[in-house]
């Protein structure tokens, strides 16, 4: 295993896993191809949604036989509107991802992305809104898994605070809302020294609970703009990328430091650079060779003293 570690491996990641030994990754975090039929250089791309289950299978066998039995599998996804119809590959994958090949159903979060940029369905022409969310489904191998809550939560608002110190609206030991459920705030909301992360819902009368969190709000803006001037001087970008920020909530909470995070689809690599950052161990692997260059000279301008010990393989 040690000869794979803190490196982009070039191959299609169902053939270069099956040289990895089982219960040997602490978390998967990955973006696969989604079935929009985005063009990504390799014969892997444009997968038709009709076939993008029968497509992801064999990797997914391969995701959970190389998974610790701690360990996590987090996958970001989207699906596409068909003919006028919503298509419900992501679903048909998420159960047979748990009936098929066994994998527990952890969580499925709503990465919320506030600067999705106005598309036709803004024309309200199509019956329906822009889609301006994506999935983040967080799948277990085991019955018990890493997860840590404290790493990602939020600081308290503001109100949040005066609430915790019995001053601000409501009294401290009984509250209620305009829907007329009290809570014992006490037993429900002590001071966990932070509040739940993620989070959107911003209903003014429940603002001091600062939003309990399955809903990640985070804009897809290219924030890292040494990366993307890279990019146009050597003529080559990923079209897809995450933002870090979003693989970190669940880098910091599905694992813990030392542990090995594998993308085995990294594309530019987002996945090592914030693995690497909260010194973790990684490995990426993506089908197409340029983008594992790209990932090596990210990590290089990321990591200017620490890329010697890093390998393109
Ligand atoms: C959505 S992109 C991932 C982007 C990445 N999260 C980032 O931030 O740059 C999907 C990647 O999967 C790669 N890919 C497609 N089929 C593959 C396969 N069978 N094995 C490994 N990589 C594959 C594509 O080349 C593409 O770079």
């Amino acid at each position: 295993m040690e000869r794979f570690i803190n490196s982009f491996i070039t191959g299609k990641c169902e053939d270069v896993l099956k040289e990895f030994p089982e219960n040997s990754i602490d978390l998967i975090v990955t973006s696969p191809p989604y079935a929009d039929q985005r063009f990504y250089g390799t014969d892997e791309s444009r997968i038709h949604p009709d076939d993008y289950v029968e497509w992801f299978l064999p990797k997914a066998i391969e995701f959970k036989r190389v998974l610790k039995e701690t360990g996590s599998f987090i996958l970001n996804i989207n699906d596409k509107v068909v003919e006028g119809k919503q298509h419900l590959y992501v679903f048909e994958l998420v159960l047979k991802l748990v009936k098929e090949i066994g994998f527990n159903f952890v969580r499925d979060y709503i990465w919320f992305n506030p600067s999705t940029p106005p598309n036709i369905f803004s024309t309200g022409k199509y019956g329906r809104t822009k889609k301006s969310h994506e999935y983040c489904f967080w799948f277990s191998k085991g019955d018990t898994w890493t997860f840590n809550l404290d790493p990602i939560r939020k600081p308290y608002s503001h109100d949040m605070l005066k609430f915790l110190q019995g001053r601000g609206k409501g009294d401290r030991k009984y509250n209620s809302r305009p829907s007329t459920h009290s809570f014992d705030c006490e037993k429900v909301w002590p001071d966990n020294g932070g509040s739940d992360p993620g989070s959107v819902i911003k209903l003014d009368y429940i603002d001091y609970i600062d939003d309990p969190g399955s809903v990640i709000e985070i804009g897809n803006t290219s924030s890292n703009d040494s990366f993307i001037k890279m990019c146009k001087a050597k003529g080559i970008a990923h079209p897809a990328r995450f933002p870090e920020k979003l693989v970190e909530f669940f880098i910091l909470s599905g694992s813990n430091e030392n542990d090995i995070v594998l993308d085995p689809f990294c594309g530019s690599g987002t996945t090592a650079v914030s693995a690497h950052r909260h010194k973790r161990r990684w490995i990426g692997i993506d089908a197409n060779k340029d983008y594992c260059e790209l990932a090596y000279d990210r990590m290089k301008l990321e990591f200017p003293d620490e890329y010697e010990q890093m390998r393109l393989i």
